[in-house]
């Protein structure tokens, strides 16, 4: 018996994926590396660009096919997209191959729609209060683990559909991360990677707890390992972070710190609670305190009302900040924000600003990569780079990837690398030291 999982989205859906596979290990089924061949199709879905949801319904409406010729395969959907107000319903109604829909919050009740399939459709968005430490989980991003640590979103910044389909704000209890962390440390695993939708914020609906001392608390065990964390907000973005960051080596110099628009203007209809002023300031104070560090962002174009001027701030901010890199979105509206109401910008305008933005954001990189040729970076061997033939790669300690050739035994180790070429965003040594 074989499952396969498509995973779409953001590292919190990878991770919840690492659950999924968890749970269908525990039933006795093994990874196989397409639907043709499993018996459990499992997609494991995003929402937050209409691009993702037409690509994940197009996905699913494949299964039909493959239906007609395996009736027993079992389809399950799960994730955010199936957490949208009315998609449950539609699913059920314009899908009927599809056995089972779940939600953001109620994974736990995979095992009992794949044992009723056939017999029973389960359609269930429902929040249950299940705890992390209940699930089985198969992790498949050695050296790294994530580890989530808060779940939700509060901030209901106007373009964006988390916080409907991910729900409030909820920290987990700092000694049942912080035991995860260890065990993952004995199992040999070398970079743990803390999520939350914001990990600024976390501890704030728990008495004593906070994220900075929950760094300190991890940066301290003993051994050599990288611990990184992502996404931060810039309004919770604390001085007592960026010194817990500062101080400690295991804690990695690179803060993804999302500015979405560099028109202070637009980040107000935007409701996100900084101006371009105080982000920038903020990205002045984080390069002070911690050295080398490498600050990446999310920045969008075509948000509602969005002038050539507005647009133009954010040029400005970019090639002011400096990111070594950013994901750069073109604004796609989703229903039920309040930003779906206002009123849009022309798509071959947003189409402009996104060719611009990225060839700004590219100059911007590749200055950064050149200043890297010649310096030796520690990095942590993560794999074969797929793109690559016999090329292996690894992250620096900023984040960025670096592509060298080694033997495969290196996977999970820390060696020195000498950075010899740099294309772009492609940095490319060779190894000098081994660990
Ligand atoms: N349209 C385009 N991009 C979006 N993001 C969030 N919502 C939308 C949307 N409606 C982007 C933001 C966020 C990243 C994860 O996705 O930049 O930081
Ligand atoms: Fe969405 Fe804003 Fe929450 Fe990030 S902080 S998940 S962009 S609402």
């Amino acid at each position: 018996m074989k499952y396969y999982i498509h995973t779409y989205g953001c590292q919190m859906n990878i991770h919840d994926s690492e659950k999924i596979a968890g749970i269908l290990r525990d039933m006795g089924y093994d990874e196989c590396n397409s639907p043709e061949e499993a018996d459990v199709v499992v997609f494991n879905t995003c929402c937050i660009r209409e691009t993702a949801e037409k690509k994940i319904y197009g996905h699913i409406g494949q299964m039909k096919k493959l239906k007609c010729k395996k009736p027993n395969l079992i389809v399950a959907v799960c994730g955010c997209m199936s957490q949208q107000e009315g998609a449950s319903e539609h699913i059920r109604q314009s899908y009927p191959f599809v056995d089972v829909v779940l939600g953001t919050g109620n994974l736990n009740m995979l095992r009992q729609g794949i044992e009723n399939a056939g017999r029973q459709r389960l359609f269930n968005t429902d929040f249950c209060c299940v705890r992390e430490e209940d699930f089985p989980q198969y992790r498949t991003s050695y050296p790294n683990a994530w580890v989530n640590i808060n779940y939700g979103c509060n901030n209901f910044c106007t373009y964006c559909i988390v916080p409907y389909v991910r729900g409030r704000e909820r920290s987990r209890r700092p000694e049942d991360i912080l035991a995860e962390v260890k065990g993952l440390l004995s199992d040999g695993y070398k970079e743990i990677t803390l999520l939350g939708q914001n990990v600024n914020s976390y501890g704030k609906d728990i008495e004593g707890a906070s994220f900075a001392s929950l760094m300190r608390e991890i940066g301290k065990l003993p051994g050599k390992f990288r611990l990184r964390f992502m996404t931060s907000h810039p309004k919770d973005l604390t001085q007592d972070i960026i010194d817990a960051v500062a101080e400690h080596k295991n804690i990695c110099n690179n803060v993804h710190l999302p500015v979405q628009s560099g028109s202070s203007r637009i980040l107000k209809a935007m409701n996100r609670r900084y101006d371009r002023e105080s982000y920038l300031a903020l990205v002045e104070r984080i390069k002070e305190c911690i050295p080398d560090v490498g600050i990446t962002t999310d920045i969008m174009v075509g948000f509602p009302g969005e002038t050539e001027e507005d647009f133009c701030d954010t040029l400005d901010l970019v090639r002011k900040a400096q990111f070594s890199s950013a994901f750069c979105f073109v604004y796609s509206p989703r229903k039920g924000t309040p930003a779906s109401l206002m009123p849009q910008i022309d798509d071959a305008v947003k189409k402009d600003r996104i060719t611009r933005l990225l060839a700004c954001q590219n100059e911007v990189t590749k200055r950064i990569s050149k200043t890297m040729v010649g310096k030796r970076y520690e990095v942590l061997v993560e794999g074969n780079n797929f793109r690559y033939k016999d090329t292996m790669c690894g992250r620096t300690e900023s984040g960025r990837l670096v592509n060298f050739k080694c033997d495969s035994s290196l996977v999970g180790k820390f060696v020195t690398v000498k950075i010899e070429r740099a294309s772009s965003a492609t940095l490319w040594g060779v190894v000098t030291e081994e660990e």
